[in-house]
């Protein structure tokens, strides 16, 4: 495990990177007035809509809502996770990314070297393999088994398909030039070693899969044994320093690579799947490699897109390996995203049957026959629970309830919920529901929105201009009550950094809180300073900002004071106040009435 990423480090990458050069890169801008626009790249549109400012360092969609700063734009543009979006940019400016040291080990610049040479190999010997399936005196059963198989040259190209010849020491001789880049071999299990000490190839014999991460480096392969040859009929890479199982998914480079937007993703079970089915223009489909669907790969399919259709048998087997994935999406069942199961016939699997009956028909039935996940957790408690008995209805709602307390999509949550009631009687009382929702997260958003709240306001005013939290030395947020506003720590936090760091841009501000509870929210605020104005107007503007900010503040007081004096008030109704009470007392009274 790599180290985390210091936090200072991302600060200044993201103040020596220019969003509107990034964005420029991969999206051409048009400068209109102070910013930039272009048709937004995360949804299809025809006028533009997508806007980026210079001076916030921020993008927003008018269109579509998408925003944020750069890291965020390569997160969603490139689709990579956050360390992926640092390292992206990172190589952009040529630096390295350090790492910390006490959170697990970090990379030494020679294990970094080593990952590199690393990646090249497997990149070599997967090209090795797909010119064996060309060249090699022995592919010619090979060839005519791809042939059977239905597939076409076009996707045995795309996929970079090939072939391990037969003999003990194919990719051996090849690539071992010396011991070091022997014991690479063996490392990256290209070639494997017997009791006796002696070592040949890994694969002999087989069709071959190049399998690739994220950013479509080969990290391994999965290779097919011929028709009539004996061994099992896969065999993968074993774990490896680059290559490892529960987070990676066959196929899923080439679906981000194949599609501008994924508007959907299909879990399938085998590599044949995958490739079958894009040769059908299907080419969203990924397959876990041999193990089950793993929490990663669900976190990564849905930053990928909001809906993932699991594919599986209808058998016995296809149905523990759906419920097992359900379990580990819930804690991602975030509103707006959904997980589907679509249970194939018997004796077929999406390779037999897209080769059958086609990609229309075949697309129909994800779309009508595919279950959603509500209703495939329910047939399969309704399975081991008869919930005609009390006793039944209790099991069920017992073996219900952590599953729901996983979710984190609160409407997601309350419709199963309202369906759990229904069934067995039993309902969570709404103390319960409101308690959960007070622990995770401690909302300064109210449900009201077009009125911001005063603690809203001032998040957006120190977002639009950093600068107010120093130019304002009256503005004091550890002066408030936490009780009378919430997220007034967030507030404080936040007006903290600003005094510290004035000269930050909206985008600074918001990466130094992306994994804060609020990050959402608060990236949400930026988007309202987004006006295309005039240096003078914008002068003006700033300057109205600094009353508003002000008078923001000066009437979070008065609520202070006007809630202290009633709370006084009420107590001295039923007990005497105490001497020093009393004395506050007048005093609020005189400040309310200046
Ligand atoms: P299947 O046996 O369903 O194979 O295994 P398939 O994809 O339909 O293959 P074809 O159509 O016969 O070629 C599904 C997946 O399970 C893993 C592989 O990842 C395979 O793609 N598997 C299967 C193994 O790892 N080893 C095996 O021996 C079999
Ligand atoms: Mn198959």
């Amino acid at each position: 495990m790599a180290g985390r990423i210091p936090r200072d480090f991302i600060d200044d990458l993201i103040a020596r990177s220019d969003v509107v050069e990034i964005v420029d890169s991969r999206v051409k801008l048009k400068k209109a007035g102070k910013n930039y626009q272009a048709c937004c790249p995360f949804h299809s549109e025809k006028s533009p809509s997508f806007t980026v400012s210079q001076d916030k360092q921020f993008y927003h969609c008018f269109g579509c809502g998408a925003h944020g700063n750069v890291i965020s734009f390569l997160m969603e543009y490139d689709r990579l996770e956050f360390p992926e979006a640092v390292e992206e940019l990172a190589r952009y400016h040529s630096i390295d990314v350090p790492r910390e040291k006490d959170s697990g080990p970090s990379f030494s610049p020679a294990q970094k070297q080593q990952r590199e040479d690393d990646y090249e190999l497997l990149e070599k010997v997967a090209r090795f393999f797909a010119h064996q399936l060309k060249h090699h005196p022995k592919s010619a059963n090979a060839i005519e088994y791809l042939k059977n198989r239905g597939l076409s040259g076009d996707v045995v190209k795309n996929f970079g398909i090939g072939f391990a010849p037969p003999e003990w020491d194919g990719a051996l001789k090849q690539f071992s030039k010396d011991s070091d880049s022997q014991q690479q071999l063996l490392d990256l299990k290209i070639i494997t070693e017997n009791d006796n000490g002696k070592r040949f190839d890994f694969f002999r014999d087989r069709i071959m899969f190049p399998i690739r991460d994220k950013r479509g480096r080969v990290i391994g392969f999965g290779g097919r044994v011929l028709e009539n040859s004996d061994g099992p009929k896969y065999l993968n890479s074993p774990e490896t320093r680059v290559f490892h199982k529960g987070n990676e998914l066959y196929g899923f480079y080439q679906a981000k690579q194949a599609n501008r937007t994924l508007h959907r993703t299909l879990i399938v079970e085998g590599y044949m799947d995958v490739v079958a089915l894009a040769q059908f223009d299907i080419n969203y489909a990924v397959a876990s490699l041999g193990t089950a669907t793993t929490a990663e790969h669900i976190q990564t399919l849905f930053r990928a897109a909001p809906q993932i259709i699991c594919c599986y048998d209808g058998d016995r087997a296809g149905r523990d390996a759906a419920w097992r994935a359900l379990n580990n999406a819930l804690p991602y069942l975030k509103d707006g995203v959904e997980m589907k199961f679509l249970f194939l016939p018997d004796g077929e699997d999406p390779d037999t049957l897209v080769r059958q009956i086609g990609k229309e028909a075949f697309e129909e039935k994800l779309n009508t026959d595919a279950v959603p996940l509500s209703q495939f957790l329910f047939d399969t408690l309704l399975k081991t629970h008869h919930v005609g008995s009390d006793e039944g209805k209790a099991a069920l709602r017992t073996e219900i309830d952590p599953l729901l307390a996983q979710i984190p999509g609160e409407n997601q949550k309350e419709l199963l919920e309202l369906k759990a009631t229904k069934l067995t009687g039993i309902s969570r009382s709404q103390a319960q529901v409101k308690q959960t929702k007070v622990d995770n997260s401690q909302e300064f958003s109210q449900p009201n929105k077009h009125k911001q709240t005063h603690i809203q306001t001032m998040l957006r005013l120190l977002l639009e201009q950093p600068m107010l939290a120093s130019q304002c030395p009256e503005v004091v947020p550890s002066l408030l009550d936490s009780r009378l506003f919430p997220g007034l720590s967030f507030l404080q936090e936040v007006h903290e950094y600003c005094l510290l760091k004035s000269n930050r841009t909206s985008g600074q501000i918001i990466e130094h809180f992306r994994e804060h509870q609020n990050y959402k929210a608060l990236a949400k605020l930026a988007i309202h300073d987004l006006s295309n104005n005039s240096d003078d107007l914008n002068e003006f503007i700033n300057a109205n900002k600094i009353t508003e900010f002000k008078d923001t503040f000066t009437r979070m007081v008065d609520k202070q004071i006007a809630s202290r004096i009633d709370e006084l008030q009420t107590k001295s109704a039923f007990n005497k106040l105490s001497e020093q009470e009393l004395q506050e007392f007048m005093l609020l009274l005189k400040e309310r009435d200046v």
